[in-house]
């Protein structure tokens, strides 16, 4: 898969082998190959409401009770927004006026231009309830005809960012009541995944919850979080005993 998908950039510099290729990336000649590289590498499969329990789980048992002051989720392999976007329906209907905000990332840049621009093909929407496509959702016509912008009520919620899990999480993110990071574990080995919890774990507020796809499992890492059920965590909540001292539940 990666010679394959490697493949045309060495067409393109007219390059025999993948260690000239290797070379070419380092010699600090062409600074924004690395960032095309990781581009082709990434798979970036996504679509509107994937994994529909998810979303019920989010509206019935977190937004129902939700009694914050801000509101905020971080799809953290965003990809090209299909998630970050759903659950910002799910949001502005849960939430009414209250304040929320999305935070959608992903270390591939182009993904993440077709995320900021919010424009999708009408093909995709299995998983779309109608209501969501008629209140949200604008149609486009003419030239636009078979696509459809997510409307500014949602997107005016959602930002974008390029965050690389693998690299330090310097970026002040602060912190988070939800934390999606569905169908990126899958790519990395034991000791990344771990290393990649260590680090956002944290960021989830205390109560907080985490999800990851159903195909993945947290089983054999060791997290601070509590399965719900498959593929769903919470973070203890830090409650003070009559003592006055710090514990967890
Ligand atoms: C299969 S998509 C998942 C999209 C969405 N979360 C979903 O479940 O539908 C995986 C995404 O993870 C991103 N990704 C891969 N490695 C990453 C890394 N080290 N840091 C941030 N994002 C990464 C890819 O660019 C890709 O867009």
């Amino acid at each position: 898969m990666v010679a394959s998908r490697l493949a045309k950039r060495l067409l393109h510099f007219g390059l025999k082998t993948y260690g000239q290729y290797y070379q070419l990336l380092n010699n600090g000649q062409h600074p924004h190959e690395f960032q095309l590289m990781i581009n082709i590498l990434t798979t970036n499969e996504t679509y509107f409401f994937r994994e529909p329990q998810h979303f019920d789980y989010v509206k019935d048992k977190i937004l129902k009770h939700w009694r914050g002051d801000n509101f905020r989720l971080w799809s953290a392999a965003s990809s090209t927004g299909e998630e970050a976007y759903s659950l910002g329906m799910l949001l502005t209907e849960q939430l009414g006026s209250r304040r929320w905000e999305i935070f959608g990332s992903d270390v591939n840049t182009d993904v993440l231009d077709v995320a900021r621009n919010g424009v999708y093909l009408m093909n995709r929407l299995e998983n779309m309830d109608k209501h969501y496509l008629d209140t949200y959702c604008l149609k486009g016509v003419r030239s636009q005809k078979g696509y459809f912008r997510v409307d500014e009520k949602i997107r005016n919620h959602v930002q974008f960012g390029q965050i690389n899990l693998k690299a330090d999480l310097s970026k002040n993110l602060g912190f988070f009541d939800v934390i999606f990071l569905r169908n990126v574990l899958i790519y990395f080995d034991k000791e990344t995944k771990q290393e990649i919890l260590r680090r956002i774990i944290p960021m989830l507020k205390s109560g907080g919850h985490f999800f990851i796809s159903h195909s993945e499992t947290l089983h054999g890492l060791s997290v601070d979080l509590r399965m719900i059920k498959p593929s769903i965590y919470q973070k203890p909540r830090k409650l003070l005993n009559t003592r006055g001292f710090l514990g967890s539940r």
